[in-house]
């Protein structure tokens, strides 16, 4: 039998879906609201690589609302203060992508050590676990905002295996973003791909040695290792 690993968990596109928010965006846009969504993300994770690339931070709350700012100016459109405010507290609420709870219990009940490793800050990511319900899985959430980085920069990578108390080297990302999968690799790490866009990744990299398309996959193909 394998031993349990410990797992650093990837937050947005892994656990909670972050397109989702589309259904928010059509109540007021009733056009538009898909390309919106899919460029406010694209965009707030651009910035975030401008920013590491920079060596200047700003936190993931201003960095979304700037990007979703660009998204509804990009495509023409304007909301009101108070819509925006709600979008964004929708972001603290995205749904679960619905294998991760059954996933997770699995996961847990093979004794895996378990975190949330995210570029989200301490006060999104607490948001996050209770409305999405994952504290019962995780021992803790890891925010970037320790240490003012974002991902992929090996800093914030070698921070989670120690607040992990782990060598980098023994820390598995589970990630359904290839940026963060290769970003991991490239720093030492493990990692597990949570194939969510239909087998499209990057080609800085090749795909890790574990490639899944759900929670309870990944169950499954870490009690085969
Ligand atoms: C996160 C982004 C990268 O949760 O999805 O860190």
């Amino acid at each position: 039998m394998p031993g349990p690993e410990a797992l650093a968990f990837d937050m947005y596109g892994t656990l909670v879906d972050p397109i989702g928010i589309q259904k928010e965006l059509e109540s007021f846009l009733p056009e538009g609201a898909s390309s919106v969504s899919a460029s406010w993300r694209q965009k707030q994770l651009e910035y975030t690589f401008r920013l590491t690339a920079m060596e200047r931070y700003e936190d993931f709350e201003q960095v979304t609302r700037r990007a979703l700012g660009y998204a509804l100016a990009a495509a023409g459109k304007e909301l009101e203060a108070g819509q925006k405010d709600t979008l964004m507290q929708r972001y603290n609420d995205l749904e679960r992508f619905p294998d991760v709870v059954p996933g997770l219990e699995r996961l847990k009940e093979a004794g895996h050590a378990m975190i949330v490793f995210s570029n989200g800050t301490p006060r999104m990511l607490e948001a996050l676990m209770d409305a999405a319900e994952l504290r019962p899985y995780f021992q803790r959430f890891v925010s970037v905002d320790e240490v003012g980085i974002y991902k992929p920069s090996p800093k914030v990578y070698q921070h989670a295996a120690q607040r992990l108390g782990r060598s980098i080297g023994e820390v598995r990302l589970i990630s359904s973003n290839p940026f963060d999968d290769i970003g991991a690799e490239a720093a030492g790490m493990r990692a597990a791909w949570v194939d969510r866009s239909g087998g499209l990744f990057d080609t800085l990299g090749p795909p890790p040695e574990i490639v899944v398309g759900t929670l309870t996959e990944l169950a499954d193909a870490l009690e085969a290792e």
